[in-house]
């Protein structure tokens, strides 16, 4: 069994932080999206691992995930010229997966459940392919399914205006080698993609063994800001252990479930958890409110935040109001010298500079 991530794409919901890099790398509880993928493949055993990424992001992705070493896995990085769906990407990574069966996994999405059942009922019932559903509210911004009551698939259909049902596809598909003859038979539908939607939609049509597990716990899809900031609140919530690294002056208090790292330097602040702050920061006269991730080299004075994700090298200083639900990009800075309104809500690209005089 192999695995394959799609790491390609253009990012454009969660732009500006994507003009200037990927957006499976942009950090949930100061870890990329992308690892989180990585690591539950590991967790089943799976140690081989094909990564799609692109010709604009794909050596960032090299760089910051490395070859699989720290994963105790087997990195194989393959370059999709073209975001030009995801079916495109399974074709563009044939010669990788050879005839292996193999786990793909969106590089944007995170999943609470463990994949190993997934993984037995996929091999013990020889399928050609299991996909997962999870019902949700806005089913028109996913591929959805139509089940019948036994729960067998019907019909699956990508981003649809009128929607079969409210069971979307998670980013999470088991697929036999079966799945390429279905690709080499579709062809790019409306918006010009290669749909994995319908090289599934091939195998139903031509009476193969595919089918449907509801997914239990918490599913994620790191698309749009609000969806990152959820992804961050679950995450600080579930996952993370308190430790203190770096130094924490006695005028300040450090409450709940908080990690700070190596280097970092806390005085007169106040923080509550659950909250991450990386390495080498500075943290002075501050208020950091539950589920905030600071990421590594941010300094904030004078600060109060709340739910919100700071970035690699951001700067905050005398801001007044509490910053809540923002997200502030790499190196971004923010300084405010007025009192002004009583909430910011920020989505900053990477390298910005605001001023509020
Ligand atoms: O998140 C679940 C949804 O993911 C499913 O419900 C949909 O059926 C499925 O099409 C997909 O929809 P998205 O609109 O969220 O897909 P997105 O374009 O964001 O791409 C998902 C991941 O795959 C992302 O990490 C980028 C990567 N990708 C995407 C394309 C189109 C590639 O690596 N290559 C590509 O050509």
């Amino acid at each position: 069994m192999k695995a394959l991530i799609l790491s390609g794409g253009k990012g454009t919901r969660l732009r500006p932080l994507t003009y200037s890099g990927a957006k499976q790398l942009v950090p949930v509880a100061n870890q990329p999206i992308l690892w989180y993928g990585i690591k539950s493949i590991v967790g089943t055993g799976i140690t081989e691992i094909g990564i799609i990424i692109s010709p604009e992001t794909g050596e960032e992705v090299r760089a910051v995930t490395g070859n699989g070493d720290r994963f105790g896995a087997k990195i194989t990085y393959i370059l999709q010229e073209q975001p030009a769906g995801l079916a495109h990407a399974v074709k563009v990574a044939q010669p990788f997966l050879g005839d292996s069966p193999f786990i793909m996994y969106l590089g944007d999405n995170i999943i609470e459940s463990q994949l190993e059942s997934f993984l037995a009922g996929f091999k013990n019932q020889n399928l050609d392919a299991l996909i997962l559903l999870r019902q949700v509210s806005n089913p028109s911004a996913f591929g959805v399914a139509k089940v019948d009551a036994s729960g067998r698939v019907l019909q699956l259909v990508e981003k649809p205006k009128e929607p079969p049902s409210n069971l979307a596809l998670v980013g999470v598909y088991l697929f036999s080698r079966g799945i390429h003859e279905a690709i080499a038979n579709i062809k790019p539908s409306a918006r010009g993609e290669l749909e994995i939607t319908d090289a599934i939609q091939w195998l139903i049509d031509k009476q193969k063994p595919v089918e449907a597990r509801t997914l239990e716990g918490w599913w994620l899809d790191t698309g749009k800001k609000d969806d990152l900031l959820e992804a961050n609140r679950i995450i600080l919530d579930t996952r993370i252990v308190p430790s203190v690294m770096g130094t924490v002056d006695d005028k300040s208090q450090v409450i709940g479930r908080v990690q700070i790292g190596a280097g970092s330097k806390v005085v007169n602040s106040s923080i509550r958890g659950p909250a991450i702050i990386g390495e080498n920061c500075y943290l002075e006269n501050c208020f950091i409110g539950p589920y905030t991730s600071i990421a590594d080299r941010a300094t904030l004075i004078d600060a109060d935040l709340e739910h919100s994700v700071i970035l690699q090298g951001a700067k905050i200083e005398r801001i007044q109001q509490r910053l809540v639900d923002s997200v502030i990009g790499r190196r971004a800075q923010l300084t405010v010298a007025l009192k002004r309104p009583k909430a910011l809500r920020f989505m900053i690209g990477d390298d910005s500079q605001i001023e509020l005089v």
